[in-house]
């Protein structure tokens, strides 16, 4: 059984290395996922720490080797960014994969963003698509709550009625609307992959009510309502998962659709940060 004190000291081991190279207090996370590595480049006097720099960090595979937290403000905001994130097709358990997660909790942030690559079922969505959370469904048969529970960051059985911040969405809707960014809104269900899904399995997924699939976030999600942190999430549809008309899809078309869609989710991610990160007025 995961030894849930030990994994907490280790959290907070790394969290107090982490202050000690930030020149403030952060206040929003973000997760830098599939098609947002240009908002890196926004982030302005950008301190990068490497997380093989950080004790307990998860060893890195090949995939996340570039993996560092970036700390810097971005519209103004005080904001510490995951580039690079750990999935449990590549072998790391639940808890591994929520580790920053935690580590940026401890630190203090209020509210996580995060983005991610999803494959779309609803036939409303077009590959290049960005599609806003409004809730999920974990079918990653894991979960970073597993085990005893730490008290000091929530509670035993936390609620999931809305892990999606509300009002995070309306004003994503707003700033979208207003910057003409096609914003589709849905379900994202959770499978651990690495293999895309059969006809079968997309038919299934769509059928029980999920608009897109992807192989991260959810855990993520988990632990940090579990912190009571808002959350915010933003797929990028890179293929279209029509069971009766599905095509094979490489990676490269793959990060192809990404890298297309960046420059929108780049500039609504942005625009979230420059209304949340504003000072309180009065
Ligand atoms: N399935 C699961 N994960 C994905 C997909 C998909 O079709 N596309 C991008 N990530």
């Amino acid at each position: 059984m995961i030894d849930m004190t030990a994994y907490r000291a280790r959290v907070d081991e790394a969290a107090a290395e982490v202050r000690k190279k930030l020149p403030f207090a952060p206040r929003l996370g973000i997760i830098l996922g599939t098609g947002l590595g240009a908002l890196a480049d926004e982030i302005d006097a950008a301190v990068s720490i490497p997380y093989d720099d950080l004790p307990h960090f998860p060893l890195s595979t090949v995939e996340s080797h570039h993996g560092r937290l970036l700390a810097g403000t971005l519209a103004g905001a005080p904001v510490l960014a995951m580039q690079g994130r750990f999935h449990l097709y590549e072998g790391y358990s639940a808890h591994e994969v929520v580790f920053p997660v935690r580590v940026m909790g401890a630190l203090g942030i209020d509210t996580l963003l995060i983005s991610n690559a999803a494959g779309g079922m609803n036939p409303h969505f077009r590959r290049g698509d960005l599609m806003l959370l409004t809730d999920h469904i974990n079918l990653q048969g894991h979960n970073p709550l597993e085990g005893p529970n730490v008290d000091a960051w929530g509670p035993r059985f936390p609620d999931m009625s809305e892990p999606y911040d509300l009002e995070l969405r309306r004003i994503a809707e707003e700033r979208a609307l207003e910057r003409g960014i096609k914003l589709q809104q849905g379900v994202y269900a959770a499978v651990v992959g690495p293999n895309l899904e059969t006809r079968a399995e997309y038919r299934f997924l769509r059928q029980i009510g999920a608009d897109v699939v992807g192989m991260s976030t959810v855990p993520e999600v988990i632990a940090a309502r579990h912190m009571d942190l808002r959350v915010m999430a933003v797929s990028v549809i890179t293929d279209e998962c029509f069971p009766d008309a599905l095509e094979p899809v490489t990676i490269e078309e793959v990060l192809a659709a990404a890298a297309e869609a960046e420059p929108n989710l780049t500039a609504l991610m942005k625009a979230v940060v420059e209304t949340v990160g504003a000072p309180v007025a009065g």
